[in-house]
């Protein structure tokens, strides 16, 4: 080392110690990072996370839905499932598609006309446990996120893990947001969960685009949607029934409901986002 680096360490450009010039060096590194991860999705329109406070409400199945019918509406698109330690959004899916790897960079697989990358597509068996502590979910979903060719997108949307984990951390403050689904289950305390995720997205200064209800009907209830958007004053993009038909369906429902279909396409007209 010499004399002049072993002093740049010391003394940094802040003037600092060597304690303050790593706080420096770590804020350089993420807004490098962040820069490089806006660079890489300047191709993509409109990146929209799909998410709730509450697991199980439906964030897969409203992605998945939105996304295999706003590629029939002619729009290129994508999924990106940003829950790294329990992928299931291929089941949802259902396809076999398989991404590729050319020069070091994912291919995403084509599933029902939307481009999808899931760290289920790497995983050996659907079994197997993948266990990530929190540096490592950031690490491999930037890494996932700056390592995939997309390509040029209409849509980009996220299915995120639900509540305030390190992975849904990461997905807000690092792929730069062009805002945020909102889902809930009509019973009072997902709103509440729900009411709990809008605040934390506002505070990251993320725009919430709306709300959708899921699973309306008979057993849950409905109408809890629209009294959550009312209350945070935030755009009410529609509600999805409980059906049957979401069980076992050999494809995502949209594609083989028309009742879902409609209820999809009504909350596609009402998301108002540049791309028409
Ligand atoms: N409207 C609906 N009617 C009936 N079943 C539904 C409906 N929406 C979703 N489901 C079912 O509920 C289950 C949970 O849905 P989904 O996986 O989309 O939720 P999630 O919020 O993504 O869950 P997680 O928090 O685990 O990621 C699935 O089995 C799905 O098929
Ligand atoms: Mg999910």
């Amino acid at each position: 080392m010499t004399q002049q680096s072993h002093h740049a360490h010391v003394q940094g450009p802040g003037g600092g110690g060597p304690e303050q010039n790593a706080r420096v060096e770590q804020m350089k590194r993420s807004w490098q990072q962040k820069k490089r991860i806006g660079d890489h999705l300047k191709r993509i329109k409109n990146k929209i996370a799909v998410y709730s406070g509450k697991g199980g409400v439906g964030k897969s199945t409203v992605a998945v839905n939105l996304a295999v019918l706003l590629a029939k509406q002619g729009k290129a698109v994508g999924v990106l499932d940003a829950d790294i330690d329990c992928p299931n959004l291929l089941k949802i899916f259902k396809s076999d598609s398989e991404p590729a790897m050319v020069d070091n960079q994912i291919i995403p697989a084509t599933m029902h006309g939307v481009r999808v990358v899931s760290m289920g597509s790497f995983q050996r068996n659907e079994e197997e446990a993948i266990i990530f502590r929190g540096p490592m979910i950031h690490n491999s979903l930037t890494q996932f996120v700056e390592m995939t060719d997309w390509g040029d997108l209409d849509f980009l949307f996220i299915d995120m893990p639900p509540g305030t984990s390190d992975a849904a951390l990461t997905v807000m403050q690092m792929m730069q947001l062009d805002g945020v689904i909102v889902v809930t289950t009509p019973q009072e305390l997902a709103v509440l969960d729900a009411t709990r995720c809008i605040n934390m997205i506002k505070k990251l200064n993320v725009e919430v685009l709306g709300i959708v209800e899921n699973m309306a009907g008979d057993i849950f209830g409905e109408g809890g949607g629209l009294d959550l958007s009312k209350r945070s004053d935030v755009p009410f993009l529609g509600s999805i029934a409980l059906r049957n038909s979401f069980r076992e369906p050999a494809m995502p429902v949209s594609l083989i409901d028309s009742d879902v279909r409609s209820e999809f396409e009504a909350i596609i007209d009402r998301l108002a986002v540049p791309v028409g």
